[in-house]
């Protein structure tokens, strides 16, 4: 903790905040109430916060930038901390250049098949970010937006609601989105988010949350030796420029196939054609439980090293996992290293990629008058 905090200060220091607005200045007070403090101006002035939460041992620090986990810190088997999610210490870096570390990914998670789709006869095109496709809601999703941000503490749970509203035609998705999501720590240290949002426009909406997860703490090298589940006998099957083929591909006898515990290394050199579009793992498992009312649990991840173990419920159909591939060494991360291919993993629980674009595929279209609501529960242990 104290190297990663003179290199907070240090950074902070590099781009002209004082120490007090540094990154890692905020901490919980321990009573349950969210702290804030000021991490950082964008360009134009906007100050932008950290929010610390604890309960139930987990820790967590959330930016008004991107709804953004910039920290979340678990214990491992012997009491020892660490933050387990992969960021950056400064506000300048996730403006920058962050893919996506931690961030609230809106208003479509994942690829839609270039950048476009038709609803009810009328054809949408949307902002275009990853080669001829539009990713995470085009060049300015969610993830780079401020959200407005109320605490709250209701029992023994404490969390943050987040509130944006993205405007008609916004990155070129039809309709007004009121968009609030909730981030709760409860007693037992789980944290849950639950996403709602309404519409005055017929629209398309998926959204998720993009952390990074590395329990043997960030910086600590790759996830190849952590243990992964996915409660998935199905996943869909991609072109090379990632969009799926419209194909639910059985895994049996596949390096998809995690039903079993396997480490995450273990089949991700396999010369398997799936492998190589996105130079390893990136790809949607249509879940077996399907879409549900209630968060199920759909996968569990563990670092034998340390005994952290993270178990995700939700009410998705769809399960995103990608294995931090495109991570190349350019970029320093919060604990002062340099983040490599595989040095996080991320676990999107979400509606498939372009389904606007696949009928046979679980809508996700959201229409006046209804109201999306989606969560998904991150549960902790050692
Ligand atoms: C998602 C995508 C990946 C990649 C990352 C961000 O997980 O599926 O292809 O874009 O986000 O780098």
């Amino acid at each position: 903790m104290e190297l990663n905090r003179r290199t907070v200060l240090a950074g902070a220091a590099a781009v002209g905040l004082t120490a007090a607005t540094a990154g890692g200045a905020a901490h919980a007070t321990g009573d349950g109430k969210p702290v804030k403090s000021l991490f950082g101006k964008l360009a134009d002035g906007t100050k932008v916060y950290s929010w610390a939460l604890e309960n139930g041992g987990t820790r967590l620090k959330v930016l008004s930038y991107g709804g953004i986990v910039q920290s979340l810190e678990i214990p491992d088997r012997r009491g020892r901390y660490a933050n387990v999610s992969l960021g950056f210490g400064t506000l300048e870096d996730y403006v920058a250049k962050s893919p996506y570390f931690g961030a609230l990914i809106g208003r479509y998670g994942n690829r839609i098949g270039k950048g476009r789709f038709t609803l009810d006869g009328r054809t949408y095109q949307l902002s275009v970010n990853d080669g001829e496709n539009s990713l995470h809601g085009g060049a300015q999703g969610f993830d780079k937006r401020v959200w407005d941000v109320e605490p709250f503490t209701r029992g023994s749970d404490v969390g943050l609601r987040l509130y944006r509203t993205g405007v008609d035609g916004e990155m070129g998705y039809p309709g007004t989105l009121r968009t609030k999501v909730t981030y709760t720590l409860t007693r037992h240290g789980d944290w849950r988010i639950d996403y709602a949002a309404t519409t005055d426009k017929a629209t398309v909406v998926n959204l998720t949350s993009h952390v990074y997860w590395n329990l043997a703490g960030e910086s600590s090298g790759t996830i190849h030796d952590h243990e992964l589940t996915i409660a998935a006998s199905r996943y869909t099957p991609v072109d090379s420029g990632l969009i799926p083929t419209g194909e639910l591909a059985r895994v049996p006898g596949t390096p998809f196939d995690f039903r079993r515990a396997k480490t995450v290394g273990e089949d991700i050199r396999v010369a398997h054609p799936q492998l190589l579009y996105g130079q390893g793992l990136d790809h949607n498992w249509a879940l077996d439980k399907g879409l549900t009312a209630r968060p199920e649990h759909i996968a569990t991840l563990r670092d034998p090293s340390s005994g952290r173990t993270l178990r995700i419920a939700t009410t998705e159909p769809g399960l995103q996992f990608y294995s931090g591939n495109f991570l190349d060494g350019t970029l320093v991360g919060s604990g002062g290293t340099v983040y490599r291919q595989g040095d996080g993993l991320c676990l999107e629980t979400q509606h498939f990629p372009d389904s606007p674009n696949q009928p046979s595929f679980p809508s996700t279209v959201l229409r006046p008058g209804q109201t999306y609501r989606t969560t998904t529960v991150h549960s902790f242990s050692a």
